[in-house]
């Protein structure tokens, strides 16, 4: 059938209505565009589909510049190669707005969502999860499938990451984490199954099912450096997937910071290897604050915290933010996993009374979500940055600036 899509989903898709008026996601769309689509899957209430043939292409519209993302197989892993990078970012915030405004209950108008500064479109990713093909090789996901499709370089990986997508083999095993410090050179994979078949300056972890597990031995580890700070990064432990990410994040969080006097307490919520404890933290210790508190549950990540971050004045707490005990803090940082800070979290972070809670979500429905308790507990939302730590993809990386202005109803 044959539809006009008129704007962009949370998920990346366009929307348009078909005939019978009926609510439809289309991939591989851009909006404002007439095309002709499959459509793949439909209830009552809605369908999804797939562009087949573009009647009237949108200015935003680009030739991808990954060669797999048409023909067959192809490969499922970036959705927005087929619109230019500008649009992107626009749609990006498009995609922000509509969760604050239908999920957080927010009126838009009155918050300030913008880009950050623009990020590199090629080459950005270092860390990678991918798929072993029965050769060997390293591979991603088809479309929509567990069928492996393997590239013989990737557009959007870092190039010491490419290097091992050509030449590395990883015989017998299922799933590989490719992990490189864009800086330091450093090279990491975590692999389930078999030991890898790989370059020798390759550290080889073996993937933990489950992240906190505890080992006798401790784990491999990288070393990447965001500003000046080294930053050890073990198996296990969590880091951002892009060095050019980490940097932006922590300059984004800086400046949602820039009119509060460091004094008093900074919380690190959410820590992993302390990014954000070892870079703003220590600024926060040497401009006057008085203390900064880590929070962290996974093990590995808060082994790397006690190194990451200076011994004295940053005090690292192993514990589910759920579970830690608030005191009064002048800031917090919050950087919850993709399901956000839910109403546990929430409930916690604002029991210290902060002036400030900055809150970096990667998922737009959570930052709804978390936006929706927070203002509910007396905060107000003034500014998002969304960045684009995932290039040619409709992930989302969004800074919140949330403010206190009201003692939460009881
Ligand atoms: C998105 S990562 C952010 C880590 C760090 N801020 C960074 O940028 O590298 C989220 C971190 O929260 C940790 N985590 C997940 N659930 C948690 C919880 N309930 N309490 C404390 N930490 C948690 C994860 O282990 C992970 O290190």
């Amino acid at each position: 059938m044959e539809l006009t899509v008129d704007r962009i989903a949370v998920g990346g898709k366009a929307i348009g209505l078909d005939d019978s008026g009926r609510v439809t996601f289309v991939s591989g769309a851009v909006p404002t565009e007439r095309v002709r689509v499959a459509v793949t899957k439909q209830s009552k209430r809605f369908a999804e589909a797939v562009v087949i043939e573009v009647l009237d292409p949108s200015p935003d519209r680009a030739i991808p510049p990954c060669p797999y993302v048409t023909g067959e197989p192809r490969c499922g892993g970036c959705d927005w190669q087929h619109i230019t990078p500008d649009a992107q970012r626009r749609l990006r915030v498009a995609i922000v707005e509509d969760a604050l405004r239908r999920i957080g209950k927010l009126d838009t108008t009155t918050i300030a969502i913008t880009s950050g500064t623009p990020l590199p479109t090629q080459g950005y990713r270092t860390t990678v999860r991918m798929l072993v093909d029965n050769d060997g090789r390293l591979a991603y996901r088809q479309p929509q499938s567990h069928a492996p499709f393997r590239p013989d370089t990737c557009l959007v990986a870092h190039p010491a990451v490419n290097d091992l997508i050509q030449n590395a083999r990883f015989h017998g095993a299922r799933e590989v984490t490719v992990r490189v410090g864009a800086v330091t050179g450093d090279r990491m994979v975590e692999v389930s199954g078999r030991a890898a078949d790989v370059p020798a300056d390759v550290r080889v972890a073996k993937s933990v099912v489950k992240t906190g597990s505890r080992s006798a031995d401790p784990p491999a580890a990288i070393t990447e450096r965001v500003g000046a700070v080294d930053l050890r990064v073990s198996a296990g432990a969590f880091f951002q997937s892009s060095h050019v990410g980490a940097e932006a994040l922590v300059d984004a969080v800086r400046s949602a910071l820039n009119d509060i006097e460091p004094d008093g307490i900074l919380v690190d919520a959410y820590a992993g290897g302390g990014l954000f404890a070892a870079t703003l933290g220590a600024d926060w210790l040497a401009g006057g604050g008085s203390q900064v508190i880590a929070i962290e549950s996974n093990p590995r990540a808060v082994a790397d915290l006690r190194l990451n971050v200076p011994a004295t004045a940053v005090q690292k707490v192993e514990a589910d933010v759920e579970q830690w005990k608030p005191i009064p803090a002048k800031v917090i940082i919050a950087d919850p996993a993709r399901t956000g800070l839910e109403a546990g979290g929430v409930a916690r972070l604002v029991s210290t009374g902060a002036d400030r809670i900055v809150l970096i979500s990667c998922d737009a429905g959570a930052l709804g979500r978390d936006a929706l308790l927070l203002t509910a507990a007396g905060y107000s939302l003034t500014e998002c940055t969304v960045l684009d730590l995932f290039n040619h993809t409709s992930h989302v990386e969004v800074v919140s600036r949330f403010t206190k202005v009201s003692v939460p109803e009881q």
